[in-house]
This record gives structure tokens, sequence and C-alpha cells, in this order.
């Protein structure tokens, strides 16, 4: 399975710096056996794929979708007007919408079979809290999300198939990643609720990323661990020379 690194930039770069971001990684070394993807703010899409041309490295993501194909949604964008900008990938559920902007379980199913449904690849986020981890119930909370993610008819193979990136909270941007180790396990868990909703095989081929304080230098552990299948990765991703480096770290000697 080719392995896959994200780029979340989060809510940095307006249409001038991301498209010089998009010029300036261009320009760096990268491996070709690894997928890169990079995820904008809405608002940066235009110039970013004007940047790209109209494909090639990096995939262009974002970073959240409404359901409905359009309507009564007022500041909400639908998966086919993402797909305008020929957006190959959304991420679904970050934590950061979770916490902040109130998104559900429920929320995130349907956004991920609307952007299936538009040739979107979805790439749901799923994490447990500090307190939930420091408690034992990492387990829980992770195969709850999973179950309450795959219920609304999500495929996971096909022409969009399915990314899923673990991504505890307390590793998000704290310098504290959770280890390969752990990370591994918990990717078994997701991996089990997956076997159980389709079959073993489909499992094996559904590619789960880890995501939480991973950089240049950490990177290369992560995807040789088992199980591991990619990284999203958030502040290391902001300097593109430094992401090209990340990048780079990431591939098999
Ligand atoms: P981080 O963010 O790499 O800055 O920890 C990861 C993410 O939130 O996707």
């Amino acid at each position: 399975m080719r392995k896959l690194i994200i780029a979340n930039w989060k809510m940095h770069y307006g249409p001038v710096k991301a498209g010089a971001w998009i010029r300036a990684f261009r320009r760096e070394r990268l491996p070709k056996e690894i997928d890169i993807g990079v995820a904008v703010p809405h608002t940066s899409l235009a110039a970013a794929r004007s940047s790209l041309g109209r494909a090639g490295v990096p995939l262009l993501g974002a970073q959240n979708s409404f359901w409905e194909k359009e309507g009564p949604y007022t500041g909400e964008t639908s998966p086919t007007m993402l797909a305008e900008f020929g957006v190959e990938f959304c991420l679904v559920g970050h934590s950061e919408r979770r916490t902040h902007l109130g998104e559900t379980d429920e929320m995130v199913a349907k956004k991920a079979v609307a952007l299936q449904k538009a040739g979107i690849q979805p790439v749901i986020c799923v994490g447990e809290s500090e307190e939930a981890h420091k408690n034992g119930e990492a387990e829980k909370v992770i195969k709850a999300q999973m179950k309450a993610a795959l219920a609304q008819g999500v495929k996971a193979t096909g022409s969009a198939p399915l990314v899923v990136a673990y991504e505890p909270i307390w590793a998000i941007g704290t310098r504290k990643p959770c280890s390969p180790q752990n990370a591994r396990e918990m990717h078994e868990v997701i991996r089990e609720v997956i076997a159980k909703k389709f079959s073993k095989k489909v499992a094996q081929d559904v590619r789960i990323l880890y995501g939480g304080s991973i950089d240049e230098r950490t990177v290369a552990e992560y995807l040789s661990t088992t199980g591991i299948d990619g990284v999203l990765i958030g502040g290391a991703s902001l300097d593109p020379r430094v992401f090209g480096l990340l990048c780079r770290s990431a591939a098999p000697a």
C-alpha cells in the first residue's frame, strides 16, 4: 500500500500565501513512492489549484465540507463546489471542528458519504481526549466514533476510497506525540471496526493515518510501524521546505 502524507494548514494562508507555498513546495525534491496531499482553507483553493495546474503533486484537499449539494445553508460549501476546484480529498471531523464548531459523529458520517458521491476522498478524523486517554477509555471512544462514522453508508473502497486519521486530541500541537506503539494499537482497533462493518480484506486496504506532533525527525519511525499507512501533519507543514524535508525523510532508504 502506498503511504500517504497530508499537510493540514488549518486556518493559515489566504490565496497569496497559498500560491507561494505551492510553488515553493513544488521546487522540493519529492519521493515518488509516497502520495502527498495538502488540505487548504476554502478561500485558498482557487489559488492553490492555479499554482498546481490541473493535476500532480501535491494532491489538493479541503478541510471541511457540508453534506447537501446546494440550498439554504448560509456559509457552507458543498462537495460539488469543492469538486469544481478539482479537490481530491477532504478532511472530515477534525477534532478542532468537533470541539469549536460542534461537529457530531452523525454530521461527520453524512459529510463523508456526500463527499464520496462527488468523487472526493473523505479523510475521517477520530481521536480521544486527554481525559479519556488518562482514564484508559481511548479504545472505547475510538470504537464509538468509528462505528458512528461508518453508520450512514460511507464506502470503504471504490473511486474515492475512505481514509481514516487517528489523531488523539492530547497529541495535536502539543509536541507530545502518541508513541508509534500506542498509535499502532489504536490503528488496530480502527481496522477491527472497519473489518466488522465490511470485511477483513477491505479493512487491510483502508489507509489509516496517524496525526499529532509529527515532524521531519519523527516521521520515518511512524511510517515504518506496521499498520500506520500515513501521517497528517499540522505545524510541520506550514513551511514548504520543512514539509519537503519531512516527505523526503519519510521515504524508505
Ligand atoms: P500537529 O497537528 O501536527 O500540529 O500536531 C496535526 C493535526 O491537527 O492534523
